[in-house]
């Protein structure tokens, strides 16, 4: 704690180069800089206490000050062990207006490169607020924020924190040590904290299948905006953002040569069709996998080969995962790969590659290259390269999707947030997506700022086609 400011960072001093680079990237957000101009002197979040789980990236820092300029008290956690900028952070600890030595910005608890441990450590202190009172609003990326107030609440109301559970991964015992260890200080801890909690905004496809599960067994405990779906984030963020950072991720990670090389992409959802498209781009011959035969079909007409993974494992050169699923690339599959073949997973969850199957394959051996880099030498001699450690790479290896794409999405994320902060009794305890006349305003302000000129309908015209002039201008059927 500084100046009343919690903060658990890499290093402070390292503000300056991230005030810079946020001065930069607000100039790549025109939808955030719009709505801090729209709501100036208005504060919509005054009394909002934001517990954010998202990765701690520079565009992630405008949103957190674009929340902080409309009235937020704001807390931050990264959502993924090695996503973080760590000159973002510190720049959001210190604020546009304090120094190292007076921090003025919001309480952070990020670093790249945190253990498992340490990141369940920082999720429970972005939750907990210095007053002993807890957050009323969450801003999740993945759910797992969500999740621990929902399993805190859960095990309160059974007195007991299971030895072990449903879900026995290495990641879970770890999730239940810290709520054994919070069961043993306050027994109401999480339960108080769901309380006061008006809403959750989530931001990937992940959490929010994660938030339809939870509702569909009838144990969401506040309501919940789906910004995942709002077009102007799905199909835009997932597929053009993923565009640029795929290949990013790549080349920082490996500088291998992509033109000429077979690559696979696993899934051709928003992600899919982004990084085929990148990899395509860059002179890769493609391959898709897919389980979902209208994806698949859609992978076929836009000219990619589609084929089981086990059909083509031992010719790939670059295997991407971006499914949302898990043990989609197996041990078995990485053991056929080529030698010194690129495995890398974009989906939301390191569970998408099977590496605990890789770390207990009999005789292997890990060769760590550089930070979120490594080789994996199988007895054979052979080798596969495997990029942070099977978890967001575009993040892990670059600094995920740049600020422009990033401002359609948090434009969302900012329209929820006031949304469910201001109106939360309207809501029930179900999913909700946002009105289609806000994603057509987010994209509205972004066209314009490319120098986009939009075509106006004449009256007569709206008639014909059955709309409003002013929009919205598609059934809600409508896919884009
Ligand atoms: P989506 O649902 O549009 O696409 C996933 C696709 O994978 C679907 O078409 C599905 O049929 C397919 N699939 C499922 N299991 C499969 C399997 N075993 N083999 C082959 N294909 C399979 O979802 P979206 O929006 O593309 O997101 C995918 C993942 O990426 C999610 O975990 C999401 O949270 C994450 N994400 C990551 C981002 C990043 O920066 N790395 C950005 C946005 C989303």
């Amino acid at each position: 704690t500084r100046n009343g400011i919690d903060f658990a960072v890499a290093d402070l001093s390292l503000h300056e180069f991230g005030r810079k680079e946020i001065r930069l990237a607000e100039h790549e957000m025109p939808g955030l800089m719009a709505f801090r101009r729209e709501y100036s002197g208005a504060y919509p979040l005054k009394g909002a206490r934001i517990s954010g789980s998202l990765h701690m990236t520079i565009q992630t820092a405008v949103l957190i000050e674009t929340l902080v300029d409309l009235g937020a008290e704001v807390r931050w956690a990264s959502c993924n062990i090695f996503s973080t900028q760590d000159h973002a952070a510190a720049a959001v600890v210190v604020g546009p207006h304090g120094t190292e030595e007076e921090p003025k910005g919001v309480a952070c608890f990020a670093w790249k490169g945190e253990t498992l441990p340490e990141y369940w450590w920082t999720a429970e202190q972005m939750l907990t607020w210095p007053d002993g009172k807890g957050p009323n609003m969450i801003l999740d990326d993945g759910g797992d924020a969500t999740l621990l107030v929902h399993k805190g609440v859960q095990y309160e109301a059974a007195g007991v924190v299971p030895a072990t559970s449903e879900d026995d991964s290495e990641e879970y015992a770890i999730v239940l040590d810290t709520l054994r260890a919070s069961l043993e200080k306050d027994a109401k801890k999480w339960t108080n904290i769901a309380e006061d909690i008006r809403g959750v905004t989530e931001e990937t496809t992940t959490g929010v299948m994660r938030l339809y599960q939870l509702a569909a067994a009838g144990e969401l405990l506040f309501p919940a905006i789906n910004v995942n779906d709002a077009v102007t984030k799905s199909k835009f963020d997932n597929r053009y953002g993923i565009r640029h950072s795929l290949v990013d991720g790549l080349n920082r990670g490996t500088d291998v040569l992509i033109g000429g090389k077979v690559a696979v992409v696993c899934g051709y959802g928003d992600v899919g069709k982004g990084s085929a498209e990148s990899l395509r781009a860059q002179g890769a011959r493609v391959i898709v996998t897919e389980i979902d035969p209208i994806c698949a079909l859609q992978a076929a007409m836009d000219g990619y080969q589609v084929a089981k993974l086990e059909s083509v494992i031992s010719i790939a050169d670059i295997v991407i995962t971006t499914t949302g699923n898990k043990d989609v690339v197996t041990v078995e599959h990485m053991a056929q790969m080529k030698h010194q073949a690129i495995l890398g997973n974009v989906g939301h969850f390191d569970n998408e590659l099977d590496m605990a199957g890789l770390q207990r394959y009999p005789g292997i051996r890990r060769n760590n290259i550089k930070p979120q880099v490594d080789e994996w030498v199988f007895p054979t001699g052979r080798t596969i390269i495997v990029l942070s450690e099977g978890r967001l790479m575009n993040l892990g290896n670059a600094t995920g999707h740049p600020s422009f794409v990033m401002s359609n999405s948090f434009s969302n994320q900012v329209i929820a947030q006031i949304e469910l902060f201001t109106k939360f009794k309207e809501y029930d305890n179900e999913v909700y997506r946002l009105p289609k006349v806000l994603d057509e305003k987010v994209a509205r302000i972004h066209l314009e700022a490319l120098g986009g000129e939009l075509t106006k309908l004449t009256k007569d015209q709206a008639e014909y086609i059955d709309v409003d002039v002013e929009g919205p201008y598609k059934p809600e059927h409508y896919r884009y």
